[in-house]
């Protein structure tokens, strides 16, 4: 079966319910809002709750599932995780010093609403209680455990997987990741000379890319997939993640910021060379869908095209918002 025909109705209830269960398990992991602090932690909050398609979490647990993880509570802690960094790296990203955006989500940016202060330091205790909040899945490799027991075989085996998803995590977040990225698009803002397709395909894999293979490439790894099938994932998120950037640039052209709940035109007011300026919109729509495909065809070859992850990768070529 090719993956057009396939029930919508079907699959927009099980989007619902699956970004629904990643949403509880990241408000769970939300700090109280109190001590001195407070105010940090509301900042970090309003960000998170605003709203948001949850896509990396819903992502994660897709591929975890699509190599037969058992427990998901086991993979929750990285859910939480990769959905903090996601939204410490928009919080920054849209500073005044950065993309300087008002609005996302329909609801005005963290920045607008705490000050600058404060959306640098929400993005930092984002950024820290990813890592806190991912550290803790250590602690449920133990659970069943008793605490003088030597570790088994089983444990242990836990204990390697997690430290390897912790490590994919920190990497595909960083300088070599989504950092990488953030820092050569906006050097490539003050840049005189066009943009090369080297350096906008670099742009586009560190800093949108790199967050999506860490979330399927954790998923793969915490259900014990073979090294091989971490390697297809690497390749079939990077498909996606591109494709996934790409149509952003689109929507920040042809979307309507209604429904997209950010500004449109936000890349031209910055001079930001993207993936329509290189090429042109419908060039650009093109590789969106080729990009997708090419996708699809690597989770086919896993598990058949009529699965729930083929659909939202093909629903993602068409995607508003
Ligand atoms: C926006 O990401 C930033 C990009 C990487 C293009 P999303 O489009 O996933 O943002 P939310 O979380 O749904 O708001
Ligand atoms: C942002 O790309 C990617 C990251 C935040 C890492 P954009 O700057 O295009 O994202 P939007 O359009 O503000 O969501
Ligand atoms: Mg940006
Ligand atoms: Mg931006
Ligand atoms: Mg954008």
């Amino acid at each position: 079966m090719t993956v057009e025909h396939f029930d919508k109705d079907l699959f927009e209830k099980k989007l619902r319910d699956k970004v629904a269960y990643a949403e509880e398990v990241l408000l769970r992991h939300l700090p109280k809002e109190k001590g001195f602090q407070k105010k940090v932690i509301e900042a970090m909050n309003y960000s998170v709750t605003a709203g948001g398609k949850r896509l990396r979490p819903v992502l994660m647990r897709e591929t975890y599932l699509l190599f037969g993880g058992k427990d998901t509570t086991d993979i929750e802690p990285f859910m939480a995780a990769v959905e903090m960094i996601h939204n410490y790296s928009l919080v920054h990203d849209d500073l005044p010093a950065m993309d300087n955006d008002e609005y996302r989500r329909g609801k005005k940016t963290t920045w607008a609403v705490y000050g600058d202060d404060f959306g640098i330091l929400a993005g930092d205790g984002l950024l820290n209680l990813a890592f806190e909040t991912a550290v803790s899945a250590l602690d449920l490799c133990f659970e069943h455990h008793g605490e003088e027991e030597p570790a088994t075989e089983e444990v242990l085996e836990k204990v390697q997987r997690v430290s390897r998803a912790l490590k994919v995590l920190a990497q595909k977040a960083g300088i070599y990741g989504m950092i990488g990225g953030q820092t050569a698009d906006i050097e490539a803002e003050k840049q005189e000379q066009p943009i090369s397709e080297e350096q906008l395909i670099f742009i586009h894999a560190h800093k949108t890319a790199a967050l999506i293979q860490a979330s399927m490439m954790i998923g793969a790894i915490l259900a014990g997939a073979k090294e091989e099938d971490i390697k297809n994932i690497e390749t079939c998120a990077y498909n996606i993640g591109l494709a996934f950037q790409i149509q952003d640039d689109i929507l920040d052209v042809i979307g309507d910021s209604k429904e997209l709940g950010k500004p449109v035109g936000s890349d031209e007011q910055n001079h930001k060379q993207t993936y329509v300026t290189l090429k042109g919109l419908e060039v650009a729509k093109l590789h969106v869908e080729q990009l997708s495909r090419e996708a699809i065809a690597l989770v086919g070859g896993l598990t058949g095209e009529d699965s729930f992850l083929a659909q939202l990768i093909f629903t993602l070529i068409h995607r508003t918002k």
